[in-house]
């Protein structure tokens, strides 16, 4: 146990975030216009290298001239190891309106590559006397990525979000799989031999449950919002919920989407549902009652209840009472 108290991470709600990329201007009106709470202009990976400066320039309008309505709005800039970086943070900075919430650093790989990019924005807010200070998100994709993701989570005051990036994480590690996220074919258990010879069931494990875990305990400890990846199949909405509900029962509190079918089904899992509420509700009048009897402990319908329990239930009630009020305002 730990004196410190554990920070809060900043308190807007990121169930979904909304990818698109820079060099599709005709998605920018619709993706303004979802239900998503976070919306990423793409100027990475989804953008050719032949577009990617005008890609920079399509984005730079559409912070300029679209309204975001109350979206948290996110720009991915390039990889610290090509050259364009450097201009789209710039540029960004230079020549938006101050709309710009986050910029979102790919492939984090340690404190140091947060840290550079925190130099340049200070240089420039300074500069520009900006006084909305930008906030940054990362994507933790790389064998790195993993290995220092305490200290990137701490890395900076900005430092607001942090993502899991199944893709690449699953190529720098080394993986033997092509997919986008979910389960993998070759990722799995068998049964004990039956007796008699009978066929083996397969158990499916979540290859992305290490990192989901890793990333979650350093933005705890840190104060900074934990949030699933993308999840490339598109036509498999059961299994986006599927691993959405894996990442949210671990600690997540949103996942992206690459496509709008997916953008409900985030918003639903990341929602705590009615019922979900009910209980936590139940479970602090049940300990509140205890409390005044002079109880530590106390049972609910059949099973022990404690102070553990009533922690248990405020993070429930904590995330609706905000999406709630982030709805509201
Ligand atoms: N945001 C908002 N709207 C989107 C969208 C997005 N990311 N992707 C597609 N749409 C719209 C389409 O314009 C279309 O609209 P319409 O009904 O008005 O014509 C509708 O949703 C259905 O689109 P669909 O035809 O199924 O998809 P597509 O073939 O146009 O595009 C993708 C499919 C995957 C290429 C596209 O969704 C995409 O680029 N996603 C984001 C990829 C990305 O940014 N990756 C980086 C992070 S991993
Ligand atoms: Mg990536």
């Amino acid at each position: 146990m730990s004196f410190r108290v554990q920070p809060a991470p900043v308190p807007r709600p990121n169930r979904c975030q909304l990818f698109g990329p820079g060099s599709r201007p005709a998605l920018f009106e619709k993706m303004a216009a979802s239900a998503a709470d976070v919306i990423n202009l793409d100027l990475e990976d989804a953008v050719a290298p032949d577009d990617k400066v005008q890609a920079r320039k399509n984005v730079i309008e559409a912070i300029n001239d679209i309204n975001w309505g109350n979206k948290t709005l996110s720009v991915r800039i390039n990889g610290l190891d090509t050259h364009y970086w450097v201009r789209d943070v710039v540029d960004l900075m230079e020549q938006t309106n101050g709309r710009l919430d986050l910029i979102m650093i790919p492939k984090a790989g340690n404190a140091s590559d947060v840290y550079t990019v925190d130099a340049i924005v200070s240089a420039v807010e300074m500069e520009k006397k900006r006084e909305k200070k930008l906030g940054f998100e990362v994507i933790i994709e790389t064998a790195a990525g993993l290995a220092h993701v305490e200290e990137i989570a701490a890395s900076s005051p900005r430092m607001q979000a942090m993502s899991l990036g199944p893709a690449d994480y699953a190529a720098f590690m080394g993986m033997q799989t092509t997919a986008i996220g979910g389960l993998q074919e070759n990722y799995h258990m068998l049964e004990d031999p039956m007796e008699g010879g009978g066929a083996r069931a397969k158990h499916w494990a979540d290859p992305w449950h290490y990192p989901t875990v890793a990333i979650v305990a350093a933005c705890r400890t840190h104060g900074v919002l934990p949030v699933d990846g993308p999840f490339g199949d598109f036509s498999d909405p059961d299994g986006f919920k599927s691993q959405a509900l894996r990442s949210a029962t671990l600690g997540m509190v949103g996942k992206w989407a690459i496509h709008p079918s997916q953008i409900g089904l985030a918003n639903e899992v990341f929602t705590p549902s009615e019922a979900a509420v009910t209980k936590a509700k139940r479970i602090m009048e049940a300990m509140a009652e205890a409390e005044r009897s002079g109880a530590g402990a106390a049972v609910l319908d059949g099973k022990l209840i404690d102070i553990a329990s009533v922690r248990q239930a405020q993070v429930v009630v904590k995330q609706v009472d905000m999406i709630n009020s982030a709805n509201a305002g």
